[in-house]
């Protein structure tokens, strides 16, 4: 049986990447698509989602979310995204309109009509997840669990202490960390090791129209060193497809809102600060070879776009 998903996501390139997986792959059954504000803003990201719908000949509804987080002032990461969020391929623009509803209202009438709990996949800021738990908290037990691009034990990418998508709204991220929903946290302590390497973007460029679409707009990101190019959302979908690829470590999580180290996750590693309790399974470690082998199969079995 598929797993029921709704991805709430800020495409954003590696964002494109995970929804061309979770738009294809048939073990999962992509219910929703939800956009907030991030990489770019949000009428840019949901634009984005919709060519992406599009270009897969799909239909899946889109509902556009957050312009900004809940408390913190919006930066985007146009430096990394480009000024479009998904630049360097021609997409069909005859695109259909968005959901005539709200993120947070999409989120709550598909969770609650479904007839089975609902995965929640977020790839950018948790804003929406936020505002949904904070006006509609029947939701959360609908909700079979929160698998989310977001948060790091080590290194940040935004300060030494944070990532982006909880930078972005720590707010947000710390109303989802103590929902009280179970949630994996797929961090930069993956998507930093899982990077999609030089020969796997040369193989994407000549398998079919959608790896030329994925190489035309992934050659385009920041995201980079001499070791690849940073896959982060689409850790989540290998996640939910393959966990045998990836060691999580249960532990809680305190999300940090304000100060010098703002947007940090703090791991009780010891389980030392909170009772053994947790909130968490992260993410420490995952087969990165298995994630490009995987990456270019999933590409190859998509026969259109
Ligand atoms: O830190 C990586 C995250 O920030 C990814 O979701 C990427 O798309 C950006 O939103
Ligand atoms: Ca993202």
């Amino acid at each position: 049986m598929a797993i029921k998903i709704i991805m709430d996501t800020d495409p954003g390139i590696d964002d494109a990447a995970a929804l061309t997986m979770a738009l294809n792959d048939p073990a999962l059954d992509l219910k929703l698509i939800t956009t907030v504000a991030g990489n770019v803003t949000v009428d840019k990201t949901t634009k984005n989602a919709q060519k992406l719908v599009r270009f897969f000949n799909k239909d899946v509804p889109v509902a556009a979310g957050a312009e900004q987080p809940l408390i913190k002032e919006f930066e985007d990461a146009a430096r990394i995204h480009g000024e479009s969020g998904m630049p360097g391929y021609d997409f069909p623009e005859d695109l259909k309109a968005p959901l005539n509803k709200t993120a947070v209202e999409a989120l709550h009438d598909e969770i609650m009509a479904s007839d089975e709990k609902i995965t929640l996949v977020p790839t950018g800021s948790y804003t929406n997840i936020a505002l949904l738990f904070s006006e509609y908290p029947e939701v959360k037990n609908h909700i079979d669990r929160i698998v989310a691009m977001g948060g790091t034990l080590g290194k940040g990418n935004m300060t030494s202490a944070a990532e982006f998508n909880v930078f972005t709204d720590p707010d947000a991220a710390k109303i989802v960390y103590q929902s009280g929903v179970p949630i994996v946290m797929v961090g930069l302590d993956i998507t930093m090791k899982a990077l999609l390497t030089p020969d796997s973007l040369s193989k994407l460029e000549h398998m079919n129209e959608t790896g030329k679409m994925l190489h035309d707009i992934i050659i385009n990101d920041g995201d980079n060193n001499e070791n690849g190019i940073a896959m982060h959302d689409v850790n989540t979908i290998f996640y939910l497809l393959h966990p045998e690829a990836i060691t999580t470590k249960d532990m809680w999580i305190d999300v940090i809102t304000d100060g010098p180290a703002i947007g940090e996750t703090v791991g009780d590693i010891r389980g030392a600060y909170h009772d053994g309790k947790t909130n968490a399974s992260v993410c420490v470690d995952i087969d990165d070879e298995a994630f490009n082998k995987w990456f270019l199969e999933e590409v190859e079995k998509i026969k259109q776009g």
